[in-house]
């Protein structure tokens, strides 16, 4: 859900806490985004719960580019994502060369 603060953008999950409850119906005055169904209160700023309660909203990373407004949905911190370089393979074994050590490489490839 994207809400419009004097011209900012800012994206929060369209869920109301732990709730399977959407927030589209709710009401927005400056950076309070009001839920519909039982009024509990939120910053779109920081996700957090306004009035005294610690459930909060997932803020998402929102930018507009040209003519669109891109929104970052289903993306994991980078934090938590996986290196994209990968391990070359090793090379095809020389006749003669079995039972040889191999020394481990350390080189690595970027995709
Ligand atoms: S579902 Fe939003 S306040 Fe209850």
């Amino acid at each position: 859900m994207i809400v419009n603060v004097d011209g900012q953008l800012h994206a929060v999950t369209n869920r109301c806490g732990d709730t399977p409850l959407p927030l589209h119906f709710g009401t927005v005055q400056g950076t309070e985004l009001r839920c519909s169904w039982h009024g509990c209160r939120y910053d779109v700023r920081t996700g957090k719960r306004l009035d005294g309660g610690t459930e909060h909203l997932s803020v998402v990373p929102v930018t507009i580019e040209g003519d669109e407004i891109r929104v970052a949905v289903g993306v994991e911190p980078l934090e938590a994502c996986p290196s994209t370089a990968v391990r070359a393979p090793a090379p095809p074994a020389q006749p003669g060369s079995e039972g040889a050590a191999e020394a481990p490489s350390d080189e690595v490839a970027g995709r």
